[in-house]
């Protein structure tokens, strides 16, 4: 997932080799969250001058990039802005130019790092091209740093120098989409702005002296309070900016840098200051003096604990300006019953613990990350009002695919049972039989493949040898591939002719949780696409995409279950040496994915059977012992479920049945028969599977735990498997 780092020092006087160090660091400190590329933006020797720093690879290649570079260590500034960030791939592959900060132009006079996904960047760039500007990246955030430069320039064209933070709102007001974003630029020296909506952005404070106050005021544009500056710099003059600068040894200073000394520049007494609210106070000291003050801007905590435990969290919608050693925290509009403040709290929590945040492990953190990470498949691309959906990674493709003569689906483990959960919606919707194949088996038959085939290769990594020898089989025989990938830039998302990027974010436990649900939801907004010219299938499609639309909340209900789930793994599931998943239909991949994530996380043996083969062989297994889950949610094959379930209760088996809630038929059975239930919310029945594998994940994590299995890094496994 990107990373944001931001570091502000104002009358603290740091080299730049300081200032680097700290942003490397504080990038280190997001390593763990997954990312494939990095950068920071920091001052250079001449007037407002920038230097942009980019490597793909790790941050050590950061660090190697810059040494080689070899800018100038020693340079003193008292005060300075340098924002960094981690970049994983969502818009273009990993490559220096897609990188993090992205500018407005050669001059660097908007220079950007940012998080989330801008979902009209595609218009925004057409009218900034038609304006004439350059586009040197594949990236949505380039769209925003050009943005800025538009809109100042513009208005500077009219005769108003706007405010950094009023230039923000006329930006932020074009934006559609998710960001938590840094700019810094060359008109506003040694000043910052942070904001953020839908993705999260901190600020902490360090001071050696006592901060007077624990909150920022939040200020709106009606409000009468605007700071007034004692000195006249940075006057805020209805969104107008007067700034008394000068220019000394070809940087642009400030004016308390011109007064000479740092610490004692303030002409005017502090009692005579006309600081209305205690935002401005907020980093004064009890003397009244600008308090000497580092800030630390950050995507995660944990980048920033290791410089101070004071920290700010923006609020979705909040612009925060920092100059001058305050924070100013503006909003567009004032809202009714909305906080007028915002807390400096005191973080409590070690570092271990942020990254995680209150999980134990990744994969339980994953788990819990799927009410976002399955709307994050959805984003931009599916219109609920309209019943559309639009992939744009395969809409030119969509005419070539629908004229296919089969389909044929390839991938490995859970990626491939997510191709067994959704084979049947894709041949009811469009028509064309598919075919599901393990890679390895694929391969070992020399299957044949024909031109008129599509082949479609789902993996969470994107490296999965077994997958890539399939796809290169496939490309070989003059087939169409496509691509259902997790991360951009991986061998498959670039060999692929086309394809979908299923925007789960890293996935950093070795079993795949969040990956499933989201590859599940790729698939169905594919089959969706290739049927979305057929009248016949209308209300079909409606059905489906208004189910969609309410998966993300679902899933955080089903995660409820978790105490129920943790008393089953602690009693009823305990020691036991075997468990049966049963499932039919649309829930025979739930079964055949639960039974690997107990297999792979609690190396307990289990098997995924499909319901209607029990009586062919597995019931001989059926006692009063065999642990049994079954999944008996509503959908066509109801009644069957209901039978198969009878064949086992029949033989004394007691199963914990997966349904839907307050449903009678298991309501009135669990009265007569021991048997339990882990009841689920219902959904359209080619999405139940994204509900119903969800207590299976908890099952699986809760029985590795309860046997003290290192969860994130079960034994014989990796997280992508790169040999065949
Ligand atoms: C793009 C953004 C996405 C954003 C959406 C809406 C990129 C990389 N993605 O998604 O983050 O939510 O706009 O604004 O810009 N491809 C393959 N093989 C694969 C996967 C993808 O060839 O396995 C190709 C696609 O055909 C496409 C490109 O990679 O040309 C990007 O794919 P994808 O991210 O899915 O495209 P959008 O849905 O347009
Ligand atoms: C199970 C698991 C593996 C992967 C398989 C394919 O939890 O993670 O079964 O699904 O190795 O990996 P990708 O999807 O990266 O091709």
């Amino acid at each position: 997932m990107c990373g944001i780092f931001g570091y502000c020092n104002f009358l603290v006087e740091r080299s730049r080799g300081e200032i680097i160090d700290t942003l490397v660091e504080g990038l280190q400190r997001l390593e763990y969250r997954g990312y494939d590329s990095t950068g920071i933006a920091i001052d250079g020797d001449q007037v407002d001058s920038t230097l942009v720093y980019k490597q793909i690879g790790k941050v050590s290649a950061l660090k190697e990039e810059i040494a080689e570079q070899n800018p100038n260590r020693e340079v003193t500034f008292a005060s300075h802005c340098g924002i960094a960030h981690t970049r994983w791939a969502t818009h273009g592959e990993p490559k220096q130019s897609n990188c993090h900060p992205q500018i407005s132009d050669p001059h660097c006079d908007f220079v950007i790092v940012h998080n989330g996904i801008i979902t009209n960047f595609r218009e925004l760039k057409t009218l900034l091209l038609n304006k004439g500007y350059k586009f040197e990246s594949d990236t949505d955030t380039e769209c925003i740093a050009k943005l800025f430069k538009h809109l100042y320039d513009t208005n500077l064209q009219n005769g108003h120098e706007l405010d950094f933070h009023e230039l923000t709102k006329l930006v932020l007001l074009e934006l559609e989409g998710s960001y938590g974003l840094l700019c810094r630029s060359s008109h506003y020296p040694d000043e910052v702005i942070a904001t953020r909506k839908g993705s999260p952005l901190l600020i902490g404070v360090k001071s050696d002296k006592k901060l007077k106050v624990d909150f920022v005021d939040v200020e709106f544009p009606d409000d009468d309070s605007k700071p007034e500056t004692p000195l006249g710099y940075n006057k805020v003059n209805g969104g107008l900016k007067n700034l008394n600068g000068g220019t000394v040894n070809g940087r642009k200073m400030r004016p308390y840098e011109q007064n000479g000394g740092q610490n004692n520049l303030l002409p005017i007494a502090a009692n005579e200051f006309n600081l209305r609210h205690s935002q401005s106070r907020a980093f004064l000291s009890e003397d009244g003096t600008p308090n000497p003050v580092e800030f630390f801007l950050s995507s995660d905590a944990s980048s920033v604990v290791k410089h101070t435990k004071k920290v700010l969290f923006l609020e979705d919608n909040d612009i925060a300006h920092i100059y001058d050693g305050e924070i100013h925290i503006h909003r567009s509009r004032r809202e009714v019953g909305a906080s007028m403040t915002r807390s400096i709290q005191t973080l409590e929590m070690e570092l271990a613990q942020i990254m995680k945040g209150p999980y134990t492990h990744f994969m339980q953190k994953e788990i819990f990350e799927q009410p976002e990470s399955t709307f994050n498949t959805m984003r931009g691309r599916t219109d609920f009002e309209n019943n559309s959906i639009m992939l744009g990674g395969l809409k030119a493709w969509l005419p070539a695919i629908r004229r296919a003569r089969r389909l044929i689906m390839v991938a490995c483990g859970t990626s491939y049972h997510s191709c067994l959960a959704t084979r049947s919606i894709f041949e009811e919707l469009s028509e064309i039989p598919v075919c599901v194949e393990l890679a390895s088996d694929f391969l070992d038959r020399l299957s044949p493949v024909f031109r008129d085939d599509i082949c479609v290769f789902v993996s969470q990594s994107g490296e999965t040898a077994d997958t890539m020898l399939a796809l290169t089989y496939c490309l070989e025989r003059g087939a169409l591939t496509v691509g259902i990938v997790n991360s951009v830039g991986s061998s498959i998302s670039r060999v692929t002719h086309c394809g979908v990027h299923i925007n789960a974010g890293p996935e950093i436990g070795v079993a795949s949780t969040k990956a499933y649900t989201s590859q599940y939801i790729a698939l169905v907004m594919f089959a969706l696409s290739l049927s979305d010219d057929r009248v016949s299938k209308l209300e079909r499609r409606k059905e489906i995409i208004q189910g969609l639309k309410l998966i993300p909340e679902q899933i955080k209900e089903v995660l409820q279950l978790e105490d129920k789930i943790k008393y089953l793994c602690e009693n009823d599931l305990k020691d036991q040496k075997s468990l049966l998943l049963l499932g039919r239909g649309y829930q025979f991949a739930s079964a055949l994915e639960g039974a690997l994530k107990i297999k792979e996380i609690s190396y307990m043996h289990s098997e995924g059977v499909l319901a209607g083969e029990l009586k062919h062989g597995v019931l001989a297994l059926v006692d009063e012992n065999l642990p049994i889950i079954a999944f008996g949610t509503r959908d066509s094959l109801f009644p069957k479920v209901v039978s198969s379930i009878e064949q086992v209760t029949a033989r004394k088996g007691h199963p914990i049945i997966i349904c839907n809630k307050n449903d009678e038929v298991w309501e009135n059975k669990a009265k007569s028969i021991n048997m339990q239930t882990l009841e689920v919310p219902q959904t359209v029945d080619c999405l139940q599977g994204l509900l119903n594998i969800i207590p299976l994940q908890l099952i699986s994590y809760w029985l590795a735990v309860n046997k003290g299995i290192d969860v994130d890094f079960p034994r014989n496994l990796a997280k992508s498997v790169t040999v065949e």
